[in-house]
């Protein structure tokens, strides 16, 4: 082994997954280093819990493969399960065991000896601070604890990579910021290699040392997201014009000005992309008063995930909510298809 592939936590060589009605993941080659905080970033249905599936050999690929660790997802399922955890997407603690119990039935499905079992469950206790919570039933837990339970038990048979399916979804903003703590300090202190799937672009940006930004089962871009969104070429501005015909005579006129990256119009306002947006404005203020246009309003923002989304595949990612019912359902069907 050289010293490249030593570096490296997850490999995947044009893995593929086909449904009879839809092909979810689409001939995917990525490569997450160790250490890393990876994200794959895209909305519903986009493929990300499949490839998830796919890495922690709970689902067979129909094509290509991969190495997670250094093992066979196809030919050393075993050995790539023991250097993995894995925290599904949705619930899937028992609510009526304590969390203790939960984290324990964990253990001996990896066959942990009693007193190892014993000193890791204090550990990730500790490590997602429900020490004081651990004798309860977990049907009185919240949802953010529920989440950190998870989190504690996908930690229990000390992984080298943990994966997390949508780690925050449903979750309200002050606990979600708990979480990315959590996720910060395992994967800073405790050194873990992280994948995380969201639709949450701000979460990505939070987290992620590199995002892929998956959309119909395809990699559509990938970088840091300072390289992603500086691929962009600068600031956003938006212009807002009283009429949809103001914003469009605009966009006619000065789309393809050198001075500015790119200018769109859409309903009644123009966005405009430049390498320097507080010396455009200016400059835009007289064009339009060239026109003998009015403005209503004018705002400057540094693009955002969601831009350079917008800018691959003309849409936004938008969310169209969680289908917890189906997503359970289908994490039981891929355990008992592997038995
Ligand atoms: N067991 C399955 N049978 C048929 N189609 C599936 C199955 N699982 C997922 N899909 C389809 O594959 C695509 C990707 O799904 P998924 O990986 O769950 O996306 P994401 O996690 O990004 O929301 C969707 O179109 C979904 O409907
Ligand atoms: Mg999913």
């Amino acid at each position: 082994m050289n010293q490249e592939t030593a570096d490296i936590a997850i490999l995947t060589e044009n893995i593929n997954k086909r449904y009879e009605q839809v092909t979810a993941v689409k001939d995917i080659s990525i490569t997450v280093q160790k250490g890393e905080l990876f994200g794959l970033l895209g909305p519903n249905g986009a493929g990300k819990s499949t490839l998830i599936g796919m890495l922690s050999t709970m689902l067979r690929p129909t094509g290509g493969n991969a190495h997670v660790w250094g093992h066979d997802i196809r030919s050393q399922s075993t050995k790539v399960r023991m250097s993995i955890g894995v925290v599904f997407q949705g619930t899937t603690v028992d609510r009526k065991l304590t969390g203790r119990q939960n984290l324990d039935l964990h253990g001996r499905l990896y066959g942990m000896g009693r007193k190892e079992r014993n000193e890791r469950i204090e550990e990730v206790l500790r490590l997602v601070e429900l020490t004081n919570w651990a004798d309860e039933v977990v049907q009185k837990y919240s949802g953010g604890m529920i989440r950190r339970l998870e989190i504690a038990r996908g930690m229990m048979h000390h992984p080298k990579v943990l994966f997390l399916d949508e780690p925050t979804l449903g979750l309200d903003p002050q606990t979600r910021n708990h979480i990315w703590d959590y996720i910060r300090k395992l994967n800073r202190e405790k050194n873990i290699t992280m994948v995380l799937t969201t639709h949450y672009m701000e979460e990505a940006d939070m987290l992620c040392n590199r995002i892929a930004i998956i959309d119909h089962g395809e990699i559509i871009a990938l970088g840091t997201p300072g390289e992603l969104k500086s691929e962009l070429g600068g600031d956003i501005i938006t212009l807002k014009f009283p009429g949809e015909e103001d914003a469009a005579k605009m966009a006619e006129k000065y789309n393809g000005n050198p001075d500015f990256k790119e200018m769109t119009s859409s309903g009644t306002t123009v966005r405009i992309t430049s390498t320097d947006g507080e010396r455009a404005i200016p400059e835009l203020l007289q064009m339009t008063a060239e026109l003998g246009l009015r403005i209503e309003s004018v705002s400057l923002r540094k693009p955002t995930l969601d831009d350079v989304f917008l800018h691959h595949t003309g849409k936004n990612i938008r969310y169209t909510g969680p289908d917890n019912s189906k997503s359970r359902r289908g994490i039981r069907h891929m355990m008992k298809k592997e038995k």
